[in-house]
């Protein structure tokens, strides 16, 4: 169905993560004592807002990260050395691996090689860039596909249907089991396992990258029948609760009729007994 070459996967791949300080720079472990202060942020203040303003405002390295260049020198000339990227259209990868591998083996990858788009940019947006949801699968797609592929538009918006169904599947699943816990139900095993759908889920996302989005569908489909089952697993756990607790119920309701009828009986004997 995708027909691009794959050949150009890890090249580009290599292309698109070279030199740049990757995810290491933001590993707490290997991160150094003290990170000092980017003085691009004095010149710059628009971008910084912007970038403060969504998915990156938790970056230590906020401009130097994509951008590179020296962070300590006041001087433009200075601050724009060594490594500096004016449009580092490239530097996603460097943290972003799974994404970044899943685009270059798929179309994109051939097409940000020949340089029609240009890159993660796209669909992302590069310093106010907003937290990914589904809807993205919605709206980014029709922006280039629009009038040349409308199959690609609809199978997007299928794709996103299908996540917001899996989505609601896994929390009714959380819900139900929630429940079944309430009424005192041991329900370890049915969490794990929702649990690990919820890293399913998790792993599962950056694969769309590869626009490949038949397969991947199916992936979710079959993460949702999990989810369906777990599901239904808790709700029958809560239903033999409930007939335990009418068993219950009808069991104390006899022994109380029971004592209630033998009061009854020795009254009525005691009364028909002759006075002396
Ligand atoms: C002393 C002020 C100053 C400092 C410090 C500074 N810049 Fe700049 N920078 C400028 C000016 C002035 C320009 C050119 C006008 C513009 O585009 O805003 C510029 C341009 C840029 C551009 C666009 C380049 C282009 O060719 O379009 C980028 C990207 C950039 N700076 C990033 C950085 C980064 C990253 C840092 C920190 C490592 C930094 N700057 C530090 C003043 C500064
Ligand atoms: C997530 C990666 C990323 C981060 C973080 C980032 N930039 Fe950028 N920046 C880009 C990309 C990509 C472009 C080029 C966009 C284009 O050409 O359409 C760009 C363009 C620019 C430009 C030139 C265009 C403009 O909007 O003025 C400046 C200046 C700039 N960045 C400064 C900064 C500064 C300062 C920081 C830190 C506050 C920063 N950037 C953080 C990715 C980033
Ligand atoms: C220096 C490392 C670094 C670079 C370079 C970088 N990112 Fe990020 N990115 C992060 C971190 C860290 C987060 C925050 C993860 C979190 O908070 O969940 C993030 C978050 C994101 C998110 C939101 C993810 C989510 O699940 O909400 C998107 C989208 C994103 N980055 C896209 C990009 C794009 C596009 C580029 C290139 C223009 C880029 N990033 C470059 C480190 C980086
Ligand atoms: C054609 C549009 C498009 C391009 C190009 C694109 N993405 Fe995405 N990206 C998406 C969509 C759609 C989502 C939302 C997935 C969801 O939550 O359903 C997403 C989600 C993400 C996330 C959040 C975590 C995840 O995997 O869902 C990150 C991080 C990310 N993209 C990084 C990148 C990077 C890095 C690149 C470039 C190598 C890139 N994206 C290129 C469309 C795109
Ligand atoms: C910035 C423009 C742009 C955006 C946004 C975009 N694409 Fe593409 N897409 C292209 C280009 C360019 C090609 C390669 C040329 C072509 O086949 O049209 C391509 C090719 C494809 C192909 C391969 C088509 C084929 O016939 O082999 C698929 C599948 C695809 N895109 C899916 C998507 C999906 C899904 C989205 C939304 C998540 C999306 N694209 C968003 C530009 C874009």
């Amino acid at each position: 169905m995708r027909g691009g070459p794959t050949w150009g996967g890890g090249l580009l791949l290599a292309a698109l993560a070279g030199g740049f300080p990757g995810r290491g720079a933001q590993d707490p472990g290997s991160a150094p004592a003290s990170v000092p202060v980017e003085r691009c942020l004095e010149c710059h203040a628009g971008a910084a807002r912007d970038v403060a303003s969504g998915a990156h405002a938790a970056l230590e390295n906020r401009c130097t990260g994509c951008h590179g260049g020296n962070p300590s020198s006041f001087d433009e000339r200075r601050a724009h050395t060594g490594k500096f990227r004016a449009v580092p259209l490239s530097a996603c990868a460097a943290c972003h691996e799974a994404e970044a591998e899943a685009f270059a083996g798929g179309p994109h990858g051939v097409a940000f090689e020949t340089k029609a788009i240009r890159g993660c940019v796209e669909c992302h947006s590069f310093h106010a860039v907003p937290r990914p949801d589904h809807a993205l699968l919605r709206s980014s797609c029709r922006i280039c596909h629009e009038t040349n592929a409308p199959e690609i538009v609809e199978s997007g918006r299928q794709t996103a249907d299908d996540l917001d169904r899996l989505e609601s599947a896994l929390a009714a699943a959380a819900r139900a089991l929630d429940e079944a816990e309430r009424r005192a139900r041991i329900v370890r095993r049915e969490r794990e396992g929702l649990e690990a759908d919820r890293l399913g889920l998790l792993a599962l996302l950056p694969k769309q990258h590869a626009m490949d989005l038949e397969p991947f569908r199916s992936d979710v489909a079959a993460l949702r029948a999990r989810a369906e089952s777990t599901g239904a697993r808790a709700a029958a756990l809560l239903e033999e609760t409930g007939r335990r607790r009418r068993w219950a119920w009808l069991v104390g309701a006899l022994v109380a009729a029971n004592a209630l009828a033998i009061l009854w009986r020795r009254r009525t004997l005691l009364a028909a007994r002759p006075h002396p």
